[in-house]
């Protein structure tokens, strides 16, 4: 027999049973904290998308039955994400602010079948420009900033107009924010929220999204106007200009590589940090738990509630109506 050691202080006695766990459990995920991405096209069929097994394209009526389903597990608000056909892709996206296109029709449907059940539009110009960039591509290859901010206001415009109760610039060009929430509010739009996607990094964790949507660049990358992984403080310069330009909430994308941020963002900014789980998150856990290497409910469960510990209150993760359904367990 050892001698008890003296210890005034023993962190494990809170840790003794599930009941104390419980109580001194300081970070709750809920269905409440997600945004629930979904995919959608304008054909008939439900399509699976190969480069991210368990994910489908849908068509209007199966986004719209899925869209209930999540919305009966508990989770408010979903975000859309349209693949365009190659025919209607040009340079300049003009079919991004077409009042009867794929996203304008999802919303009303959306609106019409679940009238309480937030809709997020995502508000970049990759899935209808024919060069796969979020901005439109100059003659010299540059992206031009204003032109595409000047686009992403009809595009937002458009969206609104249609019922969407968020807008979401995921594009990263200067002056949007403010650009976008000014021709909302001139069209009696006021009530419309911005979610900006504030600290986007140019991330390989994209690259299944980009197979979903056939949206890659076709040529160069998107260094120019997407945030240097390597940087953190300027991720709070981003915030500033989006703050003053007037964002509603916060976003940083990835999540999972990116705590820091997310927690820099929660500790310096009094609005709303939203996190973005990507593709390639998504990806490597499906992958993962495919082969018998882990134990996917765990590890999903896991990576939210680090996202959540690190300041997100709010989770965009292709895990969330799976995840709904483990937490009601
Ligand atoms: C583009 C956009 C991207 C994602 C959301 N909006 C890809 C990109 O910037 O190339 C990625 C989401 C994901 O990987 O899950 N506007």
């Amino acid at each position: 027999m050892s001698e008890p050691l003296s210890l005034p202080s023993r962190p494990r006695r809170n840790r003794k049973n599930a009941a104390l766990r419980g109580l001194c459990q300081e970070t709750r995920l809920s269905a409440e904290n997600f945004i629930y991405p979904l995919f959608l096209h304008a054909g008939g069929e439900d399509e699976p998308i190969a480069s991210m097994p368990g994910c489908t394209r849908w068509s209007l009526d199966g986004l719209v039955r899925e869209a209930g389903e999540a919305h009966a597990l508990g989770i408010n608000a979903i975000v859309l994400f349209p693949a365009i056909a190659p025919e209607l892709k040009t340079p300049r996206a003009e079919e991004c602010s077409n009042p009867d296109g794929l996203i304008p029709q999802a919303i009303r449907a959306l609106k019409a079948a679940h009238p309480d059940l937030a809709v997020v539009t995502d508000i970049a110009l990759d899935p209808y420009n024919s060069d796969g960039h979020d901005g439109v591509v100059g003659e010299d290859g540059r992206i031009l900033n204003d032109l595409t901010v000047s686009i992403l206001c009809q595009q937002a415009v458009c969206h609104a107009k249609a019922g969407a109760d968020i807008v979401s610039p995921s594009d990263m060009m200067d002056g949007r924010i403010g650009a976008i929430r000014r021709a909302l509010d001139v069209r009696g739009l006021e009530e419309v929220s911005i979610l900006s996607y504030c600290a986007k990094y140019a991330s390989a964790y994209y690259g299944p999204f980009r197979g979903a949507l056939d949206s890659a660049p076709k040529s160069g990358d998107k260094k120019t106007y997407q945030m240097n992984p390597a940087n953190g403080t300027e991720a709070l310069r981003e915030a500033r200009h989006d703050i003053e330009e007037g964002a509603d909430m916060l976003m940083v994308k990835p999540a999972g590589p990116y705590l820091d941020i997310i927690h820099r963002l929660a500790t310096t900014c009094d609005l709303p940090i939203a996190a973005y789980q990507v593709s390639g998150e998504y990806l490597m856990i499906k992958s993962g738990a495919a082969a018998g290497w882990i134990d996917e409910k765990k590890i999903v469960l896991e990576s939210l509630t680090g996202i959540r510990r690190a300041g997100a209150q709010i989770i965009l993760t292709y895990f969330a109506k799976q995840a709904a359904v483990w937490l009601q367990e």
